[in-house]
């Protein structure tokens, strides 16, 4: 596995491997790998793509200094996961290579209005307009053909889509399902700030999909048992939502058909977040 810190390094390291005939899959995380990480290395590998992981803890989307202070750091254990699931190359850029004003504002922005201020974007403002920045500057200094995604960022990965979309980038959204341990946890890497009691707490997320996907609607009846759901584990709801998977919009009662339940919570002060594809069936 090549290691590669230098952006400079990192663009000519990707543009060797394009002029060599090979397709580039970029895999953009901050770290704390875990198996759902693994799940989108494999997804690459599958694709014949080399695979470049980046990872870089971007302090642009986070909007509470003290998550970003608290947010899991583990390069050492990074790497050696890296090097084992086959990542060709671990690109871990500099702050000041990223964004070469902080702690200063970045004034360069992406901003996917409408799609990033609703949900997660309404609770941590200025959220996706950091990931978007960031997703694009990690697209455009690496060229990939393919770019890898989990679900259980749901709407990262709406706003992806749609960023791509409006900017015209070259590049494929590949989204992955969500992995999750076998008590149904979908895996985080917030997951190891939990005690034993808190993360038996936190099940009550992946409980309340559960509820939800087991009813056939109104919308407005998933929500209400999702909401259930958590708050009778102590949960702290920041959202329980049943949306057009595509424009995030909430839907109504009369709507039929695929539909996203997302839910957000707060448990001792860990902020977690699952989602469960749906569907709404007519006759309500
Ligand atoms: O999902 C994440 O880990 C981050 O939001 C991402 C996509 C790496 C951007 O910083």
């Amino acid at each position: 596995m090549r290691r590669v810190v230098d952006i400079e390094q990192w663009r000519r390291l990707a543009q060797d491997q394009r002029d060599a005939g090979r397709r580039v899959g970029l895999v953009p995380t901050m770290g704390a790998l875990h198996r759902g990480h693994q799940s989108l290395v494999e997804a690459a590998r599958a694709n014949g793509d080399y695979v470049i992981m980046t990872i870089f803890v971007n302090p642009r989307q986070f909007n509470d200094p003290n998550d970003l202070r608290a947010y899991p750091r583990t390069p050492e254990a990074d790497r050696d996961l890296a090097k084992s699931i086959g990542v060709d190359a671990l690109v871990e850029p500099t702050m000041a290579e990223m964004w070469p004003a902080y702690p200063d504002p970045t004034p360069t922005t992406v901003s996917v209005a409408g799609l990033g201020d609703v949900l997660e974007g309404a609770g941590r403002p200025g959220h996706f307009d950091g990931v978007a920045s960031v997703v694009t500057k990690l697209a455009i200094v690496t060229g990939p053909s393919r770019i890898y995604f989990g679900e259980k960022d749901f709407q990262q990965l709406a706003v992806v889509r749609r960023m791509v979309l409006d900017l015209g980038l070259d590049v494929e959204v590949v989204g992955c399902p969500i992995v999750r341990d076998d008590d149904g946890l979908a895996l985080s890497s917030r997951n190891v700030r939990l005690d034993e009691l808190a993360r038996s707490r936190a099940l009550a997320l992946n409980r309340a999909l559960t509820f939800a996907s087991e009813l056939d609607g109104p919308a407005s009846a998933m929500r209400a048992v999702m909401r259930a759901t958590m708050e009778a584990a102590d949960v702290v709801v920041a959202y329980a939502e049943v949306v057009d998977p595509t424009t995030l919009q909430p839907l109504d009662d009369g709507a039929t058909g695929r539909a996203r339940a997302l839910v957000a919570g707060v448990v001792d002060g860990v902020r977690l977040i699952d989602n469960r594809a749906v569907e709404l069936r007519r006759g309500h």
